[in-house]
Parts: C-alpha cells; structure tokens; sequence
C-alpha cells in the first residue's frame, strides 16, 4: 500500500472540505452555458488572471490543445521546448488532431529556450515553410520558475515577429508562489495561459484556459470538436473554487517540503539528488540500480516517479513532514543495506 505518495501532485485527493462543497454545487448545463457554478469559476479565474474570458477543460492536456488550435490553423506551427509537456507529453496532439506542425527548440538547463534559437526558428515567409504563428512556454517547467525578465523577452520578442503567445501553466500558482509575483502579472505577458486545478491546488478534475473573448469563443468551438463539452460540471467546479480559496496560498509549504527533501536526499551522494525546484526534486543517481531503489522505498509504502533515468519527487496536500521523515529512515536503511560486508563462503 502506498503511504507517501511522491509521484505527482495530481494524486491528491479531496478532502472533506472540498466534498462538502462539491456535494452543495448549484448545477446546470455546462454546454449550454448554464451552469452557474461552472460560470463562476471562469469568472473567479479571469478576474484573478486579468484575462477578458476564461473556460473549463476537463484535462491540462485539452485545454493546450484548444489553446494551440485556436492559434493555430492546419498548416501554421508553433515553436516549442524540446522537454515541454505541450510537444513531449500530449501525445501529439497538436499534430495529430490540430495539423499543426510542432518546431521543438532546445531547453536550457534553466527551462528557459534561448532567444537567437526562437528568432533563428521563425519562418520567413516563403511559400516552402509552415507559417510560424506562436511561441509556447511553460511554466512551471520541470518545478522551474521561468525568469521574470525572460518571460517579457521572450514574448516581447515572439510579438515584434507578430507571433501569439501561449503559457502551460499547469502549475502556475507554484510560479507565483516561488516568484513572488502575482500570477495576473505572470498571465499578462501572454495571450492566453491554461491552469491546472488538479496538480497543487488539489482538485480532482479540471483546467481553465484563459485569453481574449473571441480567442475563448473559438476555445469553445474547439472543445465541443474535441469531446471536452460536459455537462453538470459545477460539481467539479465546485472543488475548483475551494481549491482557489484554500489552497493557493499554503503552496509555499509545498516548496518549503521539496527543499527538505532534496536535503535529506542530499545525504546520500550516490542518488545525486539536485537542490528542489518548487514543489520538485530531481535525482539522476549514478552506479544505483534505480529499480532496485525504486523498489525498496515501494515495499515501505512510498512511491516516486521516474522518467528518462530520472527519478522524482513531488511534494503536495497529501504528504507532510513526516513523509519526509519516512523517506529519510528508509534511505538510511537501504544505505546501510549496500554498506553491509557481504558474506563469503568458503570455496570446497
Ligand atoms: C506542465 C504540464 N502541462 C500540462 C499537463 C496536462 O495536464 P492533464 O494531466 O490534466 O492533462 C501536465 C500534467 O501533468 C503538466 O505537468
């Protein structure tokens, strides 16, 4: 059985609270534009954006692809990171279902993509080439915060190219909560940022993708095409308003568990763990059978994710500092374990 689980922050789960609300939810139907808690939520999301128009997604991935879809047209591209989560991790959806030609670029170590590799990427306009229509950042990207002043040169640049802008903020919140700046400001230099309820802020299902009123109108049109158009979603969006309220604030606390952590990962050199990202800690061990340790800590009830011989740890509602403590008695353990003499019988 999993006690801590570390493999994400989507793994959380509603706690009382947020079922209350959820069971009290005023419903309509969403698809015709009448769910009044569903309404509130865009509203409640806009404003705190400071975007025109706001819409709910039942998943990250959807609200991206409508996002992209509504950018772009069959034909047109967008340039992306190598590493982020809209080109690498969704499938292809934006390919496979927009026709629209993804431009992957490099990410820096810092998560950033550098500005000649964005210019260098724009397509003259020449009929042999797709035509270069948005650049796409991420952000958090891989727990890191992307720099202030990157992000104002970055879509500076995107726009003297005429280009949009789009921003996953899946974890948005955590960016703000690590920057200190408000998310609004974060939103303001892109046309349109999706955010995901179900990560740090705990609610069970959900994204809102925020933008212009007519870029959100074509949002719509896309997300019925896509199957995204749901019904009673106020009982959804009923957790999607108490997470906002409750738990926006307290994600520093998430931050302040993932730097303890990758502490006391620290202790131990051979799992190679770096400094924590906000509410992320990466290990890349080296000479460990990462199985093996993977393993281990799942026989005493904690689970981390691994990814391109990475291993991961995400801290969130549902682990607290004792979880920590946890992790740090089995690594003792399984240290101690490798250290031990081992036995040599005597050859007849
Ligand atoms: C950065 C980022 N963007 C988008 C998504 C997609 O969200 P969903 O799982 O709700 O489709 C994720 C999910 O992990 C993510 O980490």
């Amino acid at each position: 059985m999993i006690v801590d689980d570390f493999r994400s922050d989507t793994v959380t789960r509603p706690d009382a609270g947020m079922r209350a609300a959820m069971a009290a939810a005023e419903v309509g139907d969403a698809v015709y534009d009448d769910c009044p808690t569903t309404r509130r939520l865009e509203a409640m999301v806009a404003e705190r954006l400071g975007k025109e128009a706001a819409l709910f997604f039942p998943t990250g991935t959807q609200a991206n692809l409508a996002g992209l879809m509504a950018h772009c047209g069959r034909g047109e591209e967008y340039l992306v990171g190598q590493m982020a989560h809209t080109y690498r991790l969704e499938g292809g959806g934006a390919a496979v279902l927009g026709s629209i030609q993804p431009q992957p670029l490099p990410n820096e170590p810092d998560g950033t993509i550098a500005l000649d590799a964005i210019e260098k990427a724009i397509k003259p306009n020449d009929f042999h080439f797709a035509v270069t229509k948005l650049l796409a950042l991420e952000n958090t990207f891989n727990g890191l915060v992307l720099p202030d002043a990157y992000l104002q040169a970055a879509t500076r640049l995107a726009r003297s190219h005429g280009l949009a802008t789009h921003l996953d903020g899946a974890r948005l919140m955590n960016a703000a909560s690590a920057s200190g700046r408000e998310a609004a400001w974060i939103a303001a230099q892109f046309d349109s940022v999706s955010m995901c309820l179900s990560k740090g802020l705990g609610a069970p299902v959900g994204s809102v993708l925020v933008g212009p009123v007519d870029f959100i109108a074509k949002a719509r049109r896309i997300r019925k095409m896509l199957g995204g158009g749901m019904r009673q979603t106020g009982v959804l969006a009923a957790a999607a308003i108490y997470a906002l309220e409750h738990n926006v604030t307290r994600l520093g606390e998430d931050h302040r568990r993932a730097a303890a952590l990758a502490q006391v990962l620290a202790r131990f050199p051979d799992l190679g763990a770096a400094p924590s990202r906000t509410n992320m800690v990466f290990m890349a061990p080296k000479g460990l059978d990462t199985s093996a340790f993977a393993a281990f800590l799942r026989g005493r009830g904690i689970a981390v994710s691994g990814r391109y011989g990475t291993l991961r740890w995400v801290t969130h509602l549902d682990v607290d500092d004792a979880s920590v403590e946890r992790v740090s008695e089995a690594c003792e353990i399984f240290f101690d374990r490798q250290k031990a003499p081992v036995e040599v019988t005597a050859q007849a």
